[in-house]
């Protein structure tokens, strides 16, 4: 996991016991992003299904008596201790992604199309002016591939080395604040400044992976989704990754864990 730290993101090898959880997962996920239960979770014209807590895995991540197993599970483990798995988000992309969100406004859908709609999870904005705190501590993001796709299938893009940045933006706003307090403030300057010099100091890469292989991203690393090329292969479902952010129990963890 040294990479996972120093990087802010990792890629693991293709792991059979992953691969397994891949395909049941696979096959649910096809059915869930068809039914009308889930229609809602559609947006962008429909090139984009959020799917959050769509995939019905139980809390020790297992679908049936397929356990969630593998070295990236092995690891993240090791690192933050035993998870509690919620539901995992399934994530379907389209041809056709980036289209403007429902009520998006311009300056929001032209950073969907040029900066990846880049962010780091957990800071939700509240009230009328959208201001950004730290409402759902992650303790990392654990994606999964469901499906086999080219590397330009609309795939997660990061900024490599920018959690870093992010963590040292985050300890000058809420460093040595109780559980309470780090959540009642309002992060949105430090945060936008952060991501403003993070687009100037670290590459952007586009990480692909296949069935079986892990992305982990540390849960400072802004990161986003890239669109679906013109030249892109995917299945008909479009590309699938299921993602799991577990959350941690005290919100000071967040800047506190490695
Ligand atoms: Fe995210």
């Amino acid at each position: 996991m040294k990479t996972l730290l120093a990087r802010g993101w990792a890629k693991l090898p293709h792991d059979p016991r992953l691969a397994d959880w891949a395909a049941r997962a696979a096959e649910i996920a096809r059915d869930a992003i068809e039914s009308d239960e889930h229609s809602q979770q559609w947006q962008c014209d429909k090139t984009w299904f959020v799917g959050v807590d769509v995939l019905h895995n139980a809390p020790d991540g297992s679908i049936g008596d397929v356990s969630l197993a593998g070295r990236a599970v092995e690891e993240l483990t090791a690192l933050y201790g035993a998870q509690h798995w919620h539901r995992a988000q399934v994530s379907v992309v389209r041809p056709g992604y980036p289209k403007p969100r429902a009520g998006e406004s311009d300056a929001a859908f032209r950073y969907r199309q040029h900066r990846d709609a880049a962010h780091v999870d957990g800071l939700l904005p509240v009230g009328d002016k959208r201001r950004r705190h730290l409402h759902e501590p992650h303790g990392f993001i654990l994606g999964i591939p469901l499906n086999e796709t080219s590397p330009d299938a609309a795939p997660l893009v990061v900024w490599d080395g920018s959690h870093l940045i992010m963590k040292q933006a985050f300890e000058q706003v809420l460093g040595g604040m109780t559980d309470a307090r780090e959540r009642d403030t309002d992060v949105t300057d430090a945060y936008q400044s952060a991501r403003r010099r993070v687009f100037d100091a670290c590459p952007r890469l586009e990480l692909h992976a296949r069935p079986g292989e892990a992305l982990i991203l540390h849960r400072q690393v802004l990161h986003g989704i890239a669109g679906f090329a013109d030249t892109a292969t995917a299945p008909p479902e479009g590309r699938m990754i299921a993602y799991f952010r577990p959350q941690l129990a005290e919100i000071p963890d967040w800047l506190a864990l490695p």
